[in-house]
């Protein structure tokens, strides 16, 4: 069984539409096993071959939780190395934080990043919401081949 993991931030509940879209596309791949969250502690990193990030752009950039996410990450030494990463989020007009995220997966994790990061403005109307379940099966499918 292959498992895929999804932690993310939302604080208006955009990006959190977003990540049960995402997780509901993924849990139609069968074989696949999906755990939807807002933080897992990082040694338990290891048990999922695929782990994905929301991160709602903020100020420029992504929150300090993610951001802190991503420094225990580092500070624990745990290795991603080789996992599938991939990253999403909703955002309002510039939308840097996913970017900026996935550059830490793929430069300091060394993961194999999903191109590119799944940006949506504002609250996913249904077509976003589509396009969610599409990402979440285009990585769920990755997994299985
Ligand atoms: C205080 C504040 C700052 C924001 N800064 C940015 C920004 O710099 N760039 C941007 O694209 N969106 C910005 N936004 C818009 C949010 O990214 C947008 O509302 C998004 O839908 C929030 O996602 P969430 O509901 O998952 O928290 C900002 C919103 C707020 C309230």
């Amino acid at each position: 069984m292959n498992k895929i993991l999804i932690v993310y931030y939302s604080r208006s509940g955009n990006t959190k539409k977003m990540a049960i879209a995402i997780a509901e596309g993924a849990k139609n791949v069968s074989g696949v096993e999906v755990e939807l969250k807002n933080y897992e502690s990082p040694e338990k990193l290891v048990n999922f071959d695929a782990i994905l990030i929301g991160a709602p752009t903020y100020h420029h950039g992504m929150t300090n939780n993610v951001k802190n996410f991503l420094e225990e990450i580092a500070l624990h030494n745990v290795s991603l190395k080789d996992k599938i990463g991939a990253v999403f989020g909703s955002y309002g007009w510039s939308g840097e934080a996913p970017r900026l995220v996935l550059e830490v997966m793929k430069y300091k994790f060394g993961m194999k990043v999903i191109e590119s990061p799944l940006l949506l403005k504002y609250a996913p109307d249904l077509d976003g919401l589509e396009r969610c379940k599409e990402f979440g099966k285009k990585i769920a499918e990755e997994l299985s081949i």
